[in-house]
């Protein structure tokens, strides 16, 4: 089983022509809201790949909660454990332009609350045929604790370094995979974009652990102490790629989790990650397992 330990938002996307500069008002476009949130988005993928997901994460006590859940609940997501918190739901202000660039904020309520003792109440059972999939749009001190009792009970452990912290170089090397995007591991690492190779060699001597770096258009690489490989993406032209590394990270865990080698879940994980850039929106953009093994 994938259990998710992360963050739940309401999308609320802005189509514009262009994106407005600091002090700038741009008028026309159009409005939409959508579940989302690195946490569920990561969840809801890993469930279209296939696999059986439970979601721990914490929603607001306002109306937008269960909008947020939708499509989890449709899904087939094990929300049994969802914390309902005395704070406002999630939210991620987003606004995507013609080209499919995109600005955006997040003011995460209900996610600030997760804590450590989120983690102790709700991983208990967590056993070593689980694997747990982490983000970075909740507390720090809750994510370590989800890590640490992870490798307790000998579960696989993915983090994924979005959005990059202050404390993620701390948190990384705790993890089992971590994945992160070019910009990420650049930060995490301390080495120019020019250095990737060489950083993801210097990644895997330093913590005996596996590190995957998503290249958008580019595809994927992997160190491991098995060894390096790259995997392509597949190529389209992008609508809007928000919501492309979440369904990166939750296609990765879920075809490990059936069992596959790093290699065959990062090239299913680079299709339906790019597959994912052909819609609008996060969790409505994500694919169904059919669609991505088609490509691969
Ligand atoms: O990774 C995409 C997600 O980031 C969006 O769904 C939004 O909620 C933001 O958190
Ligand atoms: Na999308």
């Amino acid at each position: 089983m994938i259990v998710v330990f992360g963050s739940t938002n309401l999308d609320q996307v802005g189509t514009v022509s262009r994106l407005p500069e600091p002090g700038e008002t741009v008028a026309g476009g159009t409005f939409s809201m959508a579940p989302g949130g690195k946490g569920a988005n990561q969840a809801l993928a890993a469930r279209r790949a296939g696999a059986d997901v439970r979601h721990l994460s914490a929603v607001g006590d306002d109306a937008f909660a269960d909008m947020a859940l939708k499509l989890l609940q449709d899904g087939g997501v094990d929300l049994s454990q969802m914390r309902k918190a005395h704070a406002a739901t999630g939210i991620a202000m987003i606004f995507v332009d013609a080209e499919g660039e995109n600005v955006i904020a997040i003011l995460p309520g209900a996610n600030g609350t997760m804590s450590p003792e989120d983690a102790d109440r709700t991983l208990g059972n967590l056993t070593a045929k689980d694997t747990i999939l982490l983000q970075q749009e909740i507390p720090q001190a809750a994510t370590r604790r989800a890590l640490d009792i992870a490798r307790a009970k000998g579960a696989r452990s993915v983090l994924n370094t979005a959005p990059f912290l202050a404390d993620t170089p701390d948190l990384a090397p705790l993890a089992d995979i971590v994945v992160a995007n070019e910009t990420e591991f650049a930060l995490l690492s301390g080495r120019g974009i020019e250095e990737l190779d060489a950083a993801m060699d210097e990644w895997v001597a330093k913590t005996g652990r596996t590190i995957v770096v998503t290249l958008g258009p580019d595809g994927a690489r992997a160190a491991s102490p098995d060894g390096k490989f790259a995997v392509p993406a597949y190529k389209v032209t992008p609508v809007d790629t928000v919501g492309a590394g979440d369904t990166f990270c939750g296609y990765l865990a879920a075809s490990l989790d059936a069992g596959m080698t790093l290699e065959q879940a990062m090239r299913r994980a680079a299709v339906a990650g790019s597959l994912a850039c052909l819609n609008p929106g996060a969790q409505p953009a994500i694919p169904v397992a059919r669609d991505v093994d088609a490509l691969v």
